[in-house]
């Protein structure tokens, strides 16, 4: 038996939401490149087309579908236009996210509306994609796969105003729970990747003061922040079916950070 071929996702079509973002883009770039046909999705439509003309620059095929994905009626159409396109669909690698360090509020005072704005950019576009992902997979019956991204901070407390989305993050791990138990009668795995910094734009500010910087990777055994490549690993491994019998997993990609906590 060739090992590795448990590792491919040739015939595998996977939906990336958040594919234009900076790890989204990076995922559903490996996913393809690990033989899956990839539907990009993501708020703005040049952010999926540029992911989707590097994916088919390759050779490979990909297909870009803009829509915001806390609305109902978008993510039903991402479904449906991956549907009728590849006729199947067998991955869902949920990518938007987001907000941490940009609403900051001591945990007593933390405001509604900015609470409401985590909780929605971070659950509601994981929530609703995959709940229509997973129907969709439920009536194939061929199983699937789901692989959230949590964070460090859905698993630890951070001295600063950071309570709305470790909260979210803390939904996610605990909805990768759930949704494996849930869905493992259908042969549908669900796992969640848990990174600290990950060098984005989205954390660009925080990791441009020198003094922030300086202090994470003093606290990081080897040594640096996560860069997107630094998760291919596991979200292929869970997406794949060398992965069958893993389900409910959080599996931290930190370097070490959460190792000496
Ligand atoms: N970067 C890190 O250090 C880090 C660490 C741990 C975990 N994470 C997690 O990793 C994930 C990706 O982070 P990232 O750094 O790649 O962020 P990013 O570059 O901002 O990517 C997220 C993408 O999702 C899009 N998006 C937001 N809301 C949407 C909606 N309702 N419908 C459709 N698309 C929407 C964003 O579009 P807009 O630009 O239009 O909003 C953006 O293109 C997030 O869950 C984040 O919390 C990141």
């Amino acid at each position: 038996m060739d090992v590795l071929q448990r590792f491919r996702l040739d015939g595998k079509v996977a939906v990336v939401p958040g594919g234009g973002g900076a790890i989204g883009s990076a995922l559903a770039k490996a996913l393809s490149s690990a033989g899956a046909c990839v539907t990009v999705v993501d708020r703005a439509a040049e952010a999926v087309e540029e992911t989707v003309a590097v994916i088919c620059e390759g050779g490979a095929n990909a297909l870009s579908v803009p829509g915001d994905m806390t609305v109902e009626a978008d993510v039903d159409r991402v479904i449906a236009v991956t549907l009728e396109t590849y006729g199947r669909l067998d991955i869902i690698v949920n990518a938007i996210g987001g907000g941490a360090g940009k609403v900051l509020f001591d945990a007593q005072v933390y405001p509604r509306a900015e609470w409401d704005w985590i909780y929605e950019l971070n659950v509601r576009s994981t929530l609703l994609p995959t709940q229509a992902a997973v129907r969709a997979m439920i009536a194939a019956g061929r199983g699937g796969r789901v692989v959230n991204i949590s964070s460090v901070r859905g698993q630890l407390g951070i001295n600063a105003g950071y309570s709305a989305y470790v909260a979210a993050k803390g939904a996610i791990s605990s909805l990768t729970r759930q949704w494996a138990t849930e869905w493992a009668k259908y042969g549908i795995t669900v796992n969640a990747i848990s990174p600290t910094f990950v060098d984005t734009p989205q954390v660009a500010m925080l990791l441009g003061d020198p003094a922030f910087k300086e202090a994470l990777v003093a606290r990081i055994p080897i040594g640096r922040v996560g860069t997107p490549d630094d998760l291919f690993g596991a979200v292929l491994l869970f997406a794949s079916d060398a992965a069958a019998f893993i389900t409910g997993q959080i599996l931290t990609i930190d370097g070490g950070l959460t190792a000496t906590q």
